[in-house]
């Protein structure tokens, strides 16, 4: 199976760091964000990642591509070890370019060539999850026993409905995937039907591409994922996961400093130095 990474957006809230940089390529500590989430697919038995890019930043894909002058050059230096390191990025991915910035949902149209007529999994770059098990393998599994298209859901606060898309779900059997009758782009509070909110990890069957050719541009005049999911909905053929893992935004500055903090804490060298420069930090 396939998994789609969609790469393509503007990254306006790093902006003016992602004038020149593309925001997936932004590093935790000492490696870019979307390799994380590549690696998450991968771990967790797809086999191919489809990079959806805009023609600004083929970078990304550069980035999982070999670079033998650069290993090369690290082993001539007596650097073999950190030429490992390097040799050890290249991915099966392939990448389909968003020639402009339509939306989510018109991303994830451009994939359908690559894609073919079979499910897929969509990984959005900067929502990256942190747990035993990675998050696109525990909708992987609710697709295996469902058979329906799956969201992974995170329940947020009253306050933080507005900034997501919410579901509206029925639980229907003790420890099955929830049923989403209809979902909401960013509603105020009041009207938000639950505090499930729909997060970067998506199980799609290959259905959702004709409802995506369908969908007129919504909020924010983007053709938006969410609208075209909405008639899967309204047919029973989507349900929901509430996911067991944490979650970090790195798709906005504090997101992505959490991050690397705490991927700097767990590391072996950086870890001791970052407690032991927090500890010096003058209290205000
Ligand atoms: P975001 O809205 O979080 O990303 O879209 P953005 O547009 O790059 O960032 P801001 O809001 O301007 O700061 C979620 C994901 O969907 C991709 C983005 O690259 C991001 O990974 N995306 C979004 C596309 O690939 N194409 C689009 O037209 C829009």
């Amino acid at each position: 199976m396939k998994a789609v990474v969609p790469a393509a957006g503007l990254g306006t809230r790093f902006l003016p760091a992602t004038k020149v940089v593309p925001k997936e390529l932004l590093p935790l500590l000492d490696v870019p964000a979307v390799q994380v989430v590549v690696d998450e697919a991968l771990a967790a038995g797809f086999d191919e990642v489809v990079l959806v890019v805009s023609p600004q930043k083929e970078a990304i894909l550069r980035h999982f591509q070999p670079a033998p002058e650069l290993c090369d050059e690290l082993r001539a230096r007596g650097r073999a070890e950190l030429a490992e390191r390097v040799a050890a990025t290249s991915r099966p991915v392939t990448a389909v370019v968003q020639a402009r910035p339509l939306g989510l949902g018109h991303a994830v149209g451009c994939a359908r060539h690559a894609v073919g007529d079979e499910p897929f999994a969509v990984l959005l770059p900067d929502d990256l999850f942190l747990g035993d098990v990675p998050a696109i393998a525990q909708l992987a599994e609710a697709h295996r026993r469902s058979g329906a298209s799956v969201l992974g859901l995170l329940e947020v606060t009253a306050a933080e409905v507005s900034r997501y898309g919410i579901v509206r779900a029925e639980a229907e059997a003790e420890g099955a995937p929830l049923r989403i009758r209809d979902l909401v782009e960013k509603p105020a509070p009041a009207d938000a039907p639950s505090r499930l909110a729909i997060v970067g990890r998506y199980l799609l069957e290959p259905s959702v591409f004709e409802r995506i050719e369908r969908t007129p541009p919504g909020w924010g005049g983007e053709i938006q994922l969410t609208d075209a999911l909405r008639g899967l909905a309204a047919e029973g053929g989507l349900v929901g996961v509430p996911l067991r893992s944490t979650r970090l935004d790195t798709g906005e500055p504090m997101g992505l400093l959490e991050a690397a903090i705490l991927r700097a804490l767990a590391h072996p060298a950086y870890g001791p130095r970052l407690r032991e420069f927090l500890a010096a930090l003058p209290r205000r």
